[in-house]
């Protein structure tokens, strides 16, 4: 039996990935997001268009993808509600989305690196740092932009096409006898499932940051519904 639902949030679960992209002053950003997928050696990224990473890349036309095992918990978590854009905690509400960010807690980081206590390792193609807990990390070019919710006039998202230049992974989870395989028995991917974080088996691998954001706070790029069924849900800034 199938019963008819107006979700809020469709993160049905995909692969957390850990983007570094080079600010301004020529340090490092790091962005945790969850909304790619991969066809040949491109990947496609939902960003917000004021993420500071999506900024960083536009201008740079650089990064690294790096892919968090299922044991990277905490550090995820650390980067969960953060963000390179500064002064978030002045954002007034014309900001949209840089507001949305205040209201749910985030904070401005500068040096995610630090914040996280996870290490920057130089990359070879490009210039933003790998990650060097990641056991997989890929550096990539921007090379197409794509405007998402053109029918809604609303430019609050950019699907980003990279080019992977470069791939490194941890040995362990490389495939015995083959140069360039990854076995698929050994990687252990961390897997964003509305807001929670799994690893590839049946039980969260503990507390989500994200998800301390509330599912309603994302209605406005989803489905609108009467106002009544959602109230109850709204965070505090979000009531009216
Ligand atoms: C597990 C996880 C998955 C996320 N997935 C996305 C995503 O797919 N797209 C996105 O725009 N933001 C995503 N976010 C939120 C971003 O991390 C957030 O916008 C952050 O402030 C970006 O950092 P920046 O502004 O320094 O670039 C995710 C956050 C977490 C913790």
């Amino acid at each position: 039996m199938h019963q008819t639902i107006s979700p809020a949030i469709f993160y049905w679960g995909t692969p957390v990935v850990l983007i570094t992209t080079e600010n301004e002053d020529g340090s490092f950003n790091i962005a945790p997001m969850s909304s790619a997928w991969w066809l040949g050696n491109r990947c496609m990224l939902g960003l917000a268009t004021v993420s500071h990473t999506t900024r960083n890349l536009l201008r740079t036309k650089q990064c690294v993808l790096n892919l968090p095992s299922d044991d990277m918990r905490d550090y995820v978590n650390a980067l969960a509600r953060t963000t390179g854009t500064p002064n978030v905690a002045t954002a007034e509400p014309a900001s949209g989305l840089v507001f949305f960010k205040k209201m749910n807690g985030y904070k401005s980081v500068h040096d995610k690196f630090e914040h996280a206590g996870l290490t920057p390792q130089g990359a070879e193609c490009v210039r933003p740092a790998r990650i060097a807990e990641c056991p997989a990390q890929m550096e990539a070019e921007l090379v197409g932009v794509h405007k998402m919710f053109q029918d809604l006039d609303s430019d609050m998202t950019l699907a980003l096409e990279v080019k992977v230049l470069r791939t490194h992974v941890h040995d362990n989870i490389r495939m015995a006898g083959h140069r360039n395989r990854i076995d698929p028995d050994l990687w252990r991917p961390m897997i964003m499932s509305f807001q929670e974080l799994y690893g590839l088996g049946p039980k969260k691998i503990g507390a989500s940051v994200l998800a301390k954001i509330p599912e309603e706070g994302y209605r406005p790029l989803t489905n609108p519904i009467e106002d009544s069924d959602t109230e109850e849900a709204k965070p505090e800034g979000h009531k009216r």
